[in-house]
């Protein structure tokens, strides 16, 4: 039986009638995928306020990978509920943030003592980062990655990369943030081509001491293990490795924001796992809360304990309901074998989307670590020149034909998904074959182009 059901044209009129009074409550500001709202959602199906019944690829960008409203999550929040809800971690204590700090410590990669400090949101995880990292090291600067995405608070915004929308007109931004060119293979900002390019974008690393800051000014290298609104890219193998190996030579540390790539998204609790390394410092959120806000720092003791007492924390950090919450999300990811779910839904999706690439010219590039999944869409697959025209175009019969999904990429031209991780092998099918068939929609104009070598 089909997820998907369309009982009205899209939004339908109760939908509309809401965005009329949010458009006139609420600043332009906050952007929305689709105009639809919501009445209910379970699993990976949402029901919108019309009664039309959509299949949820984006998972409210990432937060859902044990999907909308699990029972067992559910079931915790109510019994905390019957506890206490706010109290203020720095008032009175609680056991819930204990639980779920003692869990992180044990599950991100590194078997060194870790301490993790719990707060709302993934840029506030990496605000701490950043305070933390130079509490330990005595040192200012940090050094980022071309296309990484942090956040929208002010420091966050200096970490980040893309200009639009995010830092156009909101300058000045906190100083000392040095970037450098990410592993975007099918984009080099050096020309080259993995693996004879002997990865001179890890190595930049070095040469960046000498160009643009000195090492000993650096406290901290900042990357998202795989790019989440960069556009789902993956770097080679070896990349982190030579970046750390850089990192500890110089006493700096690497801290990894896992806020859109970790908590079994990869396939893996964290995506660095994938490459061996053991990051001083991990951010997570997003799908940790398990549908509630909540965000985390967890690193090696020494370095978490730099900030004296009271440097950290925050009136609402590790709030009671999203510590129990996450507490459940995380039995449910071992429970239900979600890791080796997200690998497996990243084989479904590669073998399709192979396809897509032989049949769909604006089809540039598949990159999926687990079921961190997307394809880069390209005007031509010769010269690779970015396609967000027919990105929007595919986005909105997405949207018409009852699947949600959202982009991504610098350049607005990539499709990412970040289905929850319970969906059906038949609702994953589903909403491929609707993402299928918007490409072909949106290709019928466009003759076949000759293909470029990709990734994948
Ligand atoms: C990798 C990464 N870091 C940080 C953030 C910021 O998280 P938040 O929106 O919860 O502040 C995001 C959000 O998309 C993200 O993907």
């Amino acid at each position: 039986m089909k997820t998907i059901k369309l009982l009205t044209e899209v939004p339908g009129p109760k939908s509309r009638a809401l965005m009329q009074r949010r458009e006139a409550a609420i600043p332009r500001g906050p952007y929305h995928a689709t105009p639809i709202f919501a009445a209910r959602s379970e699993g990976a199906v949402i029901e919108d306020v019309d009664g039309n019944r959509f299949l949820d690829f984006a998972g409210g960008i990432g937060c859902l990978n044990t999907g909308h409203r699990p029972p067992a999550v559910d079931s915790a929040i109510r019994t905390q509920l019957e506890k206490y809800l706010h109290l203020c971690f720095s008032v009175t204590p609680y056991e819930g943030y204990v639980g779920l700090a003692e869990k992180l410590n044990a599950l991100t990669p590194g078997k060194f003592p870790k301490k993790t400090l719990l707060v709302n949101s993934g840029a506030e995880a990496l605000e701490n980062a950043v305070k933390i990292a130079r509490a330990y090291t005595k040192r200012p600067a940090v050094i980022v990655f071309n296309d990484a995405f942090h956040g929208r608070t002010m420091m966050t915004l200096a970490l980040t990369s893309k200009t639009h929308p995010y830092k156009a007109g909101f300058e000045p931004f906190p100083g000392d943030v040095y970037r450098i060119p990410f592993a975007y293979c099918y984009r080099c900002s050096y020309g080259l081509t993995y693996p004879s390019c002997k990865l001179t974008c890890a190595s930049a690393l070095e040469d960046a001491f000498k160009r643009i800051v000195s090492a000993e000014s650096v406290a901290a290298v900042i990357a998202e293990p795989v790019l989440g609104e960069g556009g789902f890219v993956v770097p080679p193998k070896e990349f982190y490795s030579t970046v750390t190996e850089i990192c500890r030579k110089h006493g700096i540390l690497f801290v990894a924001d896992e806020v859109q790539s970790g908590i079994a998204r990869t396939g893996k609790y964290f995506a660095i796992e994938h490459y061996g390394v053991e990051p001083d410092i991990i951010t997570s959120a997003k799908s940790l809360g398990g549908g509630l806000p909540l965000a985390a720092v967890t690193g090696r003791a020494e370095i978490m304990d730099a900030a004296g007492v009271g440097g950290l924390g925050g009136t609402f950090g590790g709030n009671p309901l999203s510590c129990a919450s996450a507490l459940a999300a995380l039995d449910i990811i071992e429970r239900d074998g979600l890791l080796g779910r997200s690998a497996h839904l990243g084989h479904r999706f590669e073998e399709r989307a192979k396809v897509w690439r032989k049949q769909f010219s604006i089809v540039g590039d598949v990159r999926a670590l687990g079921g961190m999944c997307a394809i880069e869409l390209v005007k031509d697959p010769g010269t690779r020149e970015p396609h967000p025209e027919a990105t929007k175009k595919i986005a909105q019969y997405c949207y018409e034909h009852g699947l949600i999904n959202i982009t991504a990429g610098t350049y607005g031209n990539v499709m990412r998904i970040l289905v929850p991780l319970v969906v059906t092998d038949e609702q994953f099918d589903e909403g491929l074959d609707v993402l299928e068939a918007a490409l072909a929609h949106v290709s019928a104009a466009a003759p076949r182009k000759e293909l470029a070598t990709s990734n994948v």
